[in-house]
């Protein structure tokens, strides 16, 4: 049995009373959540806040990026000793905003999951495709490339030791959610794929869906056999919708 995983993505969000204000309310609201992991990935500078009110709590924080390199003359880059040192489990890879802003190809994402890995992080990796693509009926073809990437990288172990985030680049940001039929036959995929290369890690792997996850729709997604959490971009801002999810998973197990 995989122990679901909610995640919140804030992406650039918040402020120093925000960011306070939004901790406090999911550690008050956390009470009745037993089954389910649940995660906060806030901006850098936030971390150190995260580290603060959730040291000693059941609520582990991640990083949303890390830099391919160790230190150095890297201006702007935050490396992945940089992020344990913060107490971080967990660090956001190939998230699609940093696949299509930033440029970041499956050859960069893949160099991060090893260093994040090698940092003593989880890597969530993030895979999915975009409108185009799936009109294009390339889905499965899209997120095989980019899971391939990690394991012709780091083997299919390194699998095992992270996280598999399916999230629809048309769906995120955009309200409109994948149907939960529509995830479950990626995440199958997703799965089937990794199965390729072992059984095991396939069977122990947690592959969440993000997209314009809400309370309302979290029911339904969290039921599919293969979905095994969210991460949660716009809900996450809010401690009531997020902690809606967080009950949705904890519910579905
Ligand atoms: P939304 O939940 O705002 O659609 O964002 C999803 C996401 O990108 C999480 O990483």
């Amino acid at each position: 049995m995989r122990q679901p995983l909610v995640a919140g993505n804030w992406k650039m969000n918040g402020s120093l009373a925000s960011v306070r204000e939004l901790l406090a309310g999911i550690k008050a609201g956390i009470g009745g959540i037993s089954k389910c992991e649940v995660a906060v990935c806030p901006p850098y500078v936030f971390i150190p806040v995260a580290q603060a009110e959730l040291s000693g709590t059941s609520i582990p924080w991640g990083g949303q990026n890390l830099s391919t390199e160790q230190s150095g003359a890297f201006t702007g880059e935050v490396a992945g000793s940089m992020l344990t040192d913060f107490g971080c489990t967990y660090v956001l890879v190939g998230h699609s905003e940093r696949r299509t802003l930033y440029g970041e190809d499956d050859a960069v994402v893949a160099k991060k999951y090893a260093v994040a890995r090698a940092a003593g992080l989880k890597p969530v990796l993030c895979v999915g495709e975009t409108q185009e693509e799936r009109e294009k009926g390339i889905t499965e073809e899209v997120v095989a490339r980019q899971l391939d990437a990690v394991i012709e990288l780091e083997g299919v172990d390194a699998i095992g030791d992270g996280v598999i985030a399916y999230e629809p680049v048309w769906a995120i940001g955009t309200g409109l959610t994948a149907t939960p039929e529509q995830a479950q036959d990626v995440h199958a995929f997703i799965r089937n794929r990794v199965a390729e290369h072992s059984a095991d890690v396939a069977d122990k792997v947690r592959i969440l869906y993000g997209g314009s996850m809400k309370p309302g729709n979290a029911v339904e997604l969290m039921a599919k056999p293969d979905i095994d959490g969210g991460l949660i971009g716009g809900a996450a801002l809010k401690a009531e919708d997020f902690l809606g999810i967080c009950r949705a998973a904890d519910d579905s197990v």
